[in-house]
C-alpha cells in the first residue's frame, strides 16, 4: 500500500516527518494484547501524523487461522478502541486496506515461506527495495524460535535493503538466559540490526532527562556526590495484575519493572555526558553506570532490598482482592508485587550516594518520578523559629502522569519575621508545549524503521542489568525469604522504611 496520499497532518504536533525508507513491517504475535493495545494504535498514529514512508505495508503473523479481511477487522477495532486520538476513518482505511495476515506456527518453515512470498510481492509492487522490520511481540519463549527460523529462511540478511528485528521484553528471565538469547540473536543478526525495546525510553519525559542534564549548564556542577544526598526512583502503579497472572506470577516486580525500566532511568540519571548523541556513544556511557554497580552479595541482600505482596484493600474507591485471590494466581504464590532496592553507583561522581528504587502494583496511585534530593545547607543563620520550614532542595522529574519537572526552594513567608517555607518552581509539559506527547511506541517504531538505536537497549546493557538483579531474584526465590504483605491502595509494605539511611524519607505515593 502506498501512503503518499495521506501526507503530513497539518494539525499534528508530535512526530515530525523524518526520512524513512520504504518499509514492510511484520508483527509476530499480531493478535496478542500488545499488538492490539499498543502497536497497531501506534502505527495508526504514525500514519495520521504523516510520519510513515510513502511505501509502507503491515503484515501480521500469528498462529490463529484468520483471513486477511478478518485480521483487518481486528486491527481496525483495536485502533478505534486504543488509539490516543479518535481515528480518522480515511487514514485508517488507507493504512489497513492492504494489511496482510500470515497464519502459522512460529517454528514452522511453511510460515516463513508464505511470509517470504508476501514480502517479495509487496517489494515487487513498490518497484523499489523495501526495508524489512520484524517486530517480535510474542511470548518470550518464541523469541529465539522466530529469530532462528528467520535466519533459516534466509530472511535475516540482505545486500539490497535493510533488515531489522525489534525484540520485546522480557529479554530473558536471568543473566544466563539473557546471554543465551543474545548469542542466538547475534548468530543470525548483527547488533546494529537488533532493537531491544524498553518502552520507557520512548517516553518524552524520559528523553527529557537528557535534555535537562545536558542542555542546561546549571545542573552539571551540582550533579555529583558533593551536592546530592540521595536519589529516589519510584514507579508506582495503582492497577493490579489485570489478566496477566500467567506471565506476572513467574516474573514478579523485580523482573517486570526494576531489571529494565528502572535500571534504564538510573543510567540516564547517572551517565557522563556522551561525546555525541549517537547510539553507541550514549549506550557506552549508560553501560558504564551499570558496570559501576556492584553485584549484590548474598549476605547483604536483606539490607539492600525489600519486597512485598499486596493483600486486599481499596483501590480507586472500590474494594479489590489481594494478589493471591487474583484469577490465575496460586493461593500460596510467593511472587512479589512490590520491590524496593538501595543501590550504590561506585564511581568518582556518585560514590556513597544511595539510590533508592521502588516499584509496586496496587499502590495508592500511578506515579513515576525521579526525586533528586540535595544536601542540606551547611549552616542556618536564621533563628530557630524561621529554620523549621527549611528543607533540602529537591529536583523532581515527573515522568507520568503529570509530565514535568519541579524544583523545591526555601522561600520567605511574607511578614515581619524570617520564616521559611518550601515552594515549588514547576515546568509542565502540557502548559509549556500545548501538545499531547506521542505514545512511547510511536517514537520507538519510527526509530527502529530509521535504524536509529539510541533509545534501544544494547546487548551488554541487558546483561549488565541482569547481573545486578540476578542475585536478588535468587535470594527472593527461596521459600523461606520474607514476603511482607501490604494493603492494596497503600504506600507499600512498612518494611521498606528499613532501606532508608538516616535522615532520608520515602516520598508519598
Ligand atoms: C510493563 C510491565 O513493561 O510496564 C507492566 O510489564 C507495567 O507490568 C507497565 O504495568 C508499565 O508501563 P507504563 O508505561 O504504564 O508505566
Amino acid at each position: 500500500m502506498t501512503l503518499t496520499g495521506i501526507g503530513p497532518n497539518p494539525l499534528a504536533q508530535g512526530l515530525e516527518r523524518l526520512p524513512v525508507a520504504p518499509t514492510n513491517l511484520v508483527i509476530f504475535g499480531a493478535t496478542g494484547d500488545l499488538a492490539r493495545r499498543k502497536l497497531l494504535p501506534a502505527i495508526y498514529n504514525l500514519a495520521h501524523e504523516g510520519a510513515l514512508p510513502g511505501f509502507f505495508n503491515l503484515i501480521g503473523v500469528s498462529r490463529g487461522e484468520l483471513t486477511h479481511e478478518a485480521y483487518r477487522e481486528i486491527a481496525a477495532e483495536s485502533i478505534r478502541r486504543f488509539s490516543r486520538t479518535p481515528p480518522d476513518e480515511s487514514v485508517l482505511s488507507g493504512l489497513l486496506s492492504e494489511l496482510r495476515y500470515v497464519s502459522g506456527g512460529f517454528g514452522d518453515a511453511e510460515t516463513y515461506a508464505t511470509l517470504s512470498t508476501a514480502l517479495e510481492e509487496l517489494g515487487a509492487a513498490a518497484g523499489e527495495p523495501m526495508s524489512r522490520v520484524f517486530y517480535l511481540s510474542t511470548a518470550p519463549e518464541y523469541f529465539s524460535v522466530i529469530v532462528g527460523a528467520l535466519g533459516a529462511a534466509g530472511l535475516a540478511q540482505s545486500q539490497e535493503f535493510d533488515v531489522r528485528a525489534i525484540i520485546e521484553k522480557p529479554f530473558g528471565t536471568s543473566l544466563a538466559e539473557a546471554r543465551q538469547l543474545n548469542a542466538e540473536v547475534l548468530s543470525v543478526f548483527t547488533e546494529s540490526q537488533v532493537f531491544r525495546i524498553d518502552h520507557y525510553l520512548g517516553k518524552e519525559t524520559v528523553q527529557n532527562m537528557l535534555a535537562f542534564r545536558f542542555a542546561n549548564g546549571m545542573f552539571e556542577p551540582l550533579w555529583n556526590r558533593n551536592y546530592i544526598a540521595n536519589v529516589q526512583i519510584t514507579a508506582a502503579e495503582d492497577i493490579g495484575i489485570e489478566s496477566r497472572a500467567g506471565y506476572y506470577d513467574h516474573a514478579g516486580a523485580l523482573r517486570d519493572l526494576v531489571e529494565n525500566h528502572m535500571m534504564q532511568l538510573l543510567t540516564l540519571l547517572c551517565m557522563e555526558p556522551p561525546v555525541t548523541f549517537s547510539a553507541d556513544d550514549v549506550r557506552d556511557e549508560k553501560v558504564k553506570v551499570l558496570h559501576a554497580i556492584r553485584t549484590p552479595r548474598s549476605e547483604e541482600i536483606d539490607q539492600i532490598s525489600v519486597r512485598g505482596q499486596y493483600g486486599p484493600g481499596v483501590s480507586g474507591g472500590r474494594p479489590v482482592v489481594g494478589y493471591r485471590e487474583e484469577e490465575g494466581v496460586p493461593e500460596d504464590s510467593h511472587t512479589e508485587t512490590f520491590a524496593a532496592l538501595r543501590l550504590l553507583v561506585d564511581n568518582w561522581r556518585w560514590a556513597g550516594v544511595p539510590f533508592y528504587l521502588r516499584t509496586g502494583k496496587r499502590l495508592a496511585r500511578k506515579i513515576t518520578e525521579i526525586a533528586v534530593t540535595l544536601r542540606p545547607v551547611p549552616h542556618l543563620a536564621f533563628e530557630q523559629e524561621g529554620s523549621l520550614g527549611v528543607r533540602p532542595n529537591q529536583l523532581v522529574m515527573a515522568i507520568q502522569p503529570n509530565e514535568g519537572v519541579s524544583l523545591s526552594l526555601g522561600a520567605k513567608i511574607p511578614g515581619p519575621r524570617m520564616r521559611i517555607r518550601p515552594v515549588n518552581m514547576e515546568f509542565l509539559y502540557g502548559t509549556a508545549f500545548l501538545s499531547q506527547s506521542p505514545e512511547a511506541y510511536e517514537r520507538l517504531i519510527l526509530d527502529a524503521m530509521r535504524g536509529e538505536a539510541t533509545l534501544f537497549t544494547r546487548n551488554d546493557e541487558v546483561e549488565a542489568q541482569w547481573r545486578i538483579c540476578d542475585p536478588i531474584v535468587s535470594a527472593w526465590s527461596g521459600a523461606s525469604a520474607a514476603l511482607p504483605q501490604y494493603e492494596a491502595g497503600s504506600q507499600g509494605p512498612a518494611e521498606a522504611q528499613a532501606l532508608l539511611l538516616e535522615g532520608h524519607q520515602w516520598r508519598a505515593i
